[in-house]
């Protein structure tokens, strides 16, 4: 390999509910490691031309739902990015063996308090612009309960962003390096 040739490390999927700090982890992460970032909603609302909101409203949610499995499937590549998947992505069907196979996933939790802190006023949240968001979340939250330990490893959100940035990483490290040692790098 020539000097400055850079190794393809398998993807970090970030999963979890709204508002566990996906995209701002994943940002931070990203630069830490020296990918690229994703954030699944931006990506599909480039493609689509329009915000997830009016896709929301305009073709459905299952509509939306089919453009994450793409954006999964075949709309990304496939090395060195960190990849922050909307709270939704993978609850249902094969989802989360899907995101699994496709590098290492971690799980991030939070409680349906924190998560409310986090999201309230934010409109770019169809399915939380509802009279009582708290109500709505714990719903939400037990209905994927079991998507999500299915996708990945589990990691609870501290307050402290650095704390849970050096706790994803060494999840990630440790992966990579089994993985290796394993012969099946992703
Ligand atoms: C959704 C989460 C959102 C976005 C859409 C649906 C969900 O992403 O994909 O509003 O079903 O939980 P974030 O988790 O990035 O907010």
């Amino acid at each position: 390999m020539g000097e400055g040739a850079k190794v393809d490390k398998p993807n970090l999927y970030l999963v979890g509910f709204m508002g566990t700090g996906k995209t701002t982890l994943g940002r931070r992460l990203a630069r830490e490691l020296g990918f690229r970032f994703l954030d699944s909603d931006h990506e599909i609302e480039k493609r689509a031309g329009m915000k997830v909101a009016q896709i929301f409203e305009q073709m459905g949610e299952g509509a939306f739902r089919k453009m994450e499995r793409e954006f999964i499937e075949s709309g990304h590549p496939n090395s060195n990015c960190v990849v922050a998947c909307g709270g939704g992505l993978v609850c249902r069907d094969d989802m989360p063996s899907l995101v699994r196979s496709k590098g290492v996933s971690v799980v991030l939790f939070s409680t349906a308090e924190e998560i409310l802190q986090r999201v309230s006023g934010n409109k770019n949240r169809p399915l939380l612009n509802v009279p009582n968001p708290l109500e709505r979340i714990r719903a939400l939250m037990q209905e994927r309960e079991s998507f999500y330990l299915k996708a990945g490893i589990a990691i609870l959100v501290d307050k402290a962003l650095d704390a849970t940035q050096a706790r994803i990483l060494r999840v990630y490290n440790s992966e990579v390096t089994l993985r290796a040692k394993s012969g099946n790098p992703r």
